[in-house]
Formats: structure tokens, C-alpha cells, sequence
């Protein structure tokens, strides 16, 4: 699957805007703290932290936070084109699985995700993060 390319300063910016918005995360129970940045293809950049919950499978990741705030601000036909999610404690930070599978409501299979992974910045496909994800044919 060809993914789809954004320049590298918009990669870059994506990144910083993800750390930023990890520093506003709630995170009291696991002291992880996450931040997304979503690159829709307006240009717009909107960005989300983990949200946790003293019932603590109420706890909303940085990445679904994210997809949330961006349906919420600029409305239901947003297309993502890329997602950038980072933590504050240099540790490996992929997608959980539910956020890979909410990301492809509104991402292509393309688009891109990067995170830190053993040390080093990755960045892969949705697809490739996400094979056999969930879809239905007649979702309009
Ligand atoms: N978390 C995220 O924000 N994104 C993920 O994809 C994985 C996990 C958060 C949830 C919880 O607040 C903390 O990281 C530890 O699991």
C-alpha cells in the first residue's frame, strides 16, 4: 500500500504539536502521558492528550481524544491524513488497537501514523498497523 506522503515540515510540526499536547494530559493513575496530532487534509492540525478515569476503563487514549476533538471542531466529513502520537517518558508509544480501528473511520488506508517505536521515530501506514480492519460497505 502506497502511503500517502506529507512534507517533512508538516511531519515535523505534526510531532511538535503532539508533544505539546501531551503535556495536558490527565494521567494520574498510570503517570503515562500521551499527546496525538491529527494533519487533517485542510491543513488543520488539532490535537488531544489521554484522558484517564478513576474507573479506569473509562479512560479515553490521546488518539481517539484526538479523532473526537477533530469531529467535534471542524465536522463529520474530516479526512485525516496523518496522525502523530508521542509521550513524555521516551517510551515506545504505538496505537492501541481500538485507536487504529476509530483512526480508520476517517483515515485512508494510506494515511500515515508515526510514533516512537524502540528508540527511533516510526512511521507506517494505517493499513500496515491495522490489516482486516472493520468496514462496512454500505456506511455512508
Ligand atoms: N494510551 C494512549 O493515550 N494511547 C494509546 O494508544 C495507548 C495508551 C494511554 C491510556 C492510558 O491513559 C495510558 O496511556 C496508559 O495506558
Amino acid at each position: 500500500m502506497p502511503s500517502l506522503a506529507i512534507r517533512s515540515e508538516q511531519e515535523a510540526e505534526l510531532l511538535r504539536a503532539a508533544r505539546q499536547a501531551a503535556e495536558h494530559a490527565y494521567a494520574p493513575y498510570s503517570g503515562f502521558r500521551v499527546g496525538a496530532a491529527l494533519l487533517l487534509e485542510t491543513g488543520e492540525i488539532v490535537t488531544a492528550a489521554n484522558v484517564e478515569n478513576t474507573s479506569y476503563s473509562l479512560t479515553i487514549c490521546a488518539e481517539r481524544s484526538a479523532v473526537v476533538r477533530a469531529v467535534a471542531q471542524h465536522g463529520p466529513q474530516i479526512r485525516i491524513l496523518a496522525a502523530a502520537i508521542t509521550n513524555l517518558h521516551g517510551e515506545s508509544s504505538s496505537p492501541c488497537g481500538a485507536c487504529r480501528q476509530v483512526l480508520a473511520e476517517f483515515m485512508a488506508p494510506g494515511g500515515l501514523v508515526l510514533f516512537p517505536f524502540n528508540g527511533a521515530p516510526q512511521s507506517q501506514t494505517l493499513t500496515d498497523l491495522l490489516p482486516y480492519g472493520f468496514y462496512l460497505k454500505h456506511a455512508q
